[in-house]
């Protein structure tokens, strides 16, 4: 398992409108970023700051964060004209890592976003992330995350909207998120069964770093690769919440060294000080310690 990893513990979004975000971006300690051209620009600003991101991002210097651009939704007029301007950005080589897709509910939309890039020359390097945040994509996130494995998709990466499953279906957004569990559960076994990542809503009262913290821990409980994040002051919390402890991470090097001896080649179960550990807990600590030296070599 050393498949490339790509930490996605803190994922900021900022108005793409917001020229002094932009550049702020370049210096936070996100593992990625949401550049927004949808709820954070107003509908006479939509273009300007298509331009406006475009230009900003040509201008690079993101260093290892991800650069996801969140468009307008497929069904509002702005969409193709997003997908076309970001394609041809990336065929230049000044494109974003990922393309976010706000409102899918089916596959359907995802595959014509697809084959709308390669139609206009994006490389596959160009992916999709696509937005649950609707009671209906709730309900199909299984199929939705199985377009992960069609290469004309180019999903990624599910991310969670819980602020508009909240207007949507009228559930409270109370600590704990109680009502919310079933769909949050619901929506990364979904994932997992695709093979993509997924990511949790953002904690919409950004003074209060405690519950942040809380949240953000409840998340990586539930299995969330990271959570998304408004307000830079998240970003520490959030990336410690998404990394085991460093004693952890020694007991995974440890696991993964006594399993990989020869004289344990055939073994399938070891007990360490009175502990049993199967053949799955080197794995699972091999994907740690991947996440661990992925975060460490990028400084
Ligand atoms: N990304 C990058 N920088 C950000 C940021 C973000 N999301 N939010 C705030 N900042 C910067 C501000 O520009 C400011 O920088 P400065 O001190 O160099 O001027 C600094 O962080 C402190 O900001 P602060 O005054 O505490 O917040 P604010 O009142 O300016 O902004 C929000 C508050 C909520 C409007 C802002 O955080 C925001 O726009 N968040 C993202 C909203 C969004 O994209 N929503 C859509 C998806 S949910
Ligand atoms: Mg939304």
């Amino acid at each position: 398992m050393s498949s490339f990893v790509r930490p996605r513990r803190s994922v900021l979004y900022m108005p793409g409108s917001n020229a002094r975000a932009l550049e702020k971006a370049r210096s936070l300690a996100a593992d990625g970023i949401i550049i927004d051209l949808e709820d954070a620009v107003a509908p006479d600003a939509k273009p300007g700051a298509r331009e406006q991101v475009a230009d900003d991002l040509a201008r690079g210097g993101f260093g290892p964060r991800e650069v996801v651009v969140r468009v307008n939704g497929a069904d509002t007029p702005w969409f193709w004209d997003d997908l076309a301007r970001f394609a041809q950005a990336s065929a230049a080589g000044r494109g974003p890592d990922a393309l976010l897709i706000p409102k899918i509910a089916d596959p359907e939309t995802l595959l014509a976003a697809g084959r709308r890039l390669e139609a206009l020359g994006a490389p596959a390097s160009l992916r999709l992330w696509a937005m649950i945040e609707t009671p209906l994509a709730v309900l199909r996130a299984l199929d939705i995350a199985r377009a992960g494995a069609n290469p004309v998709a180019r999903l990624a990466v599910l991310v969670l909207g819980t602020n508009d499953l909240a207007k949507e279906t009228g559930a409270r957004i109370v600590p704990g998120r109680a009502p919310m569990q079933a769909w949050l559960s619901h929506c990364v076994l979904a994932a997992r069964a695709g093979g993509v990542e997924v990511l949790d809503g953002v904690w919409n009262n950004f003074r209060d770093l405690g519950g942040l913290a809380r949240e953000c821990n409840e998340a990586a409980d539930l299995g969330f690769d990271g959570k998304t994040l408004i307000h830079p002051t998240q970003i520490e919390p959030c990336n410690a919440a998404f990394i085991p402890p460093p004693e952890e991470i020694a007991e995974a090097r440890m696991l993964i060294e006594v399993f990989d001896r020869p004289e344990n080649a055939a073994k399938g179960v070891l007990q360490i000080e009175g502990r049993m550990y199967e053949r799955m807990h080197a794995d699972i600590a091999r994907k740690r310690v991947a996440l661990a030296d992925a975060i460490e070599a990028r400084g």
